[in-house]
């Protein structure tokens, strides 16, 4: 009989740019489950903006951020790469974007980010010291 293996999922979120209105948070910064399992990455994010983008990355172990999938209001995409087993909810009432995984394998060991685009209306100004 096949002895399933332990799945480690270790979390991060980001936010582009520096906006301290807009944040997302990962409640679970680590998360294990088995082989074959269907699990659940919890987001939340907070943000001005009516109408926001989130974005999953994937970055496995001395590997590069993948990019996985966006969503925004109403619809979204996601990798080709991902498409078969990755897939994200985007609830705008709960302000969450939980990424689900089915039937997972242990090569899906890596760091998720989950990241939320700035508004990109808003602008930032420069302080300049002058001597
Ligand atoms: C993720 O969120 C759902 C719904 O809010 C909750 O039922 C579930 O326990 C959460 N999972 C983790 C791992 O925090
Ligand atoms: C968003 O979450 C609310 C509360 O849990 C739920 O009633 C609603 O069906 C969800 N909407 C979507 C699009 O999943």
């Amino acid at each position: 009989m096949k002895q399933w293996q332990r799945v480690v999922i270790i979390l991060f979120t980001y936010l582009w740019g520096c906006d301290s209105l807009d944040s997302v948070e990962q409640k679970t910064r680590v998360q294990t489950a088995f082989e074959g399992e269907t699990v659940t990455i919890n987001c939340t994010y907070s943000t001005t903006d009516s109408f926001p983008y989130l974005f999953w990355y994937q970055q496995e172990i001395k590997g590069y951020p993948r990019y996985m999938l966006k969503k925004f209001p109403g619809s979204g995409e996601v990798d080709k790469q991902f498409e078969e087993r990755f897939n994200a909810n985007l609830n705008t009432s709960t302000t969450s974007v939980p990424l689900t995984i089915k039937n997972l394998r242990v090569s899906d060991s890596a760091v998720y980010y989950c990241a939320l685009r700035p508004t990109v209306t808003k602008t930032h100004s420069t302080l300049i010291q002058k001597p």
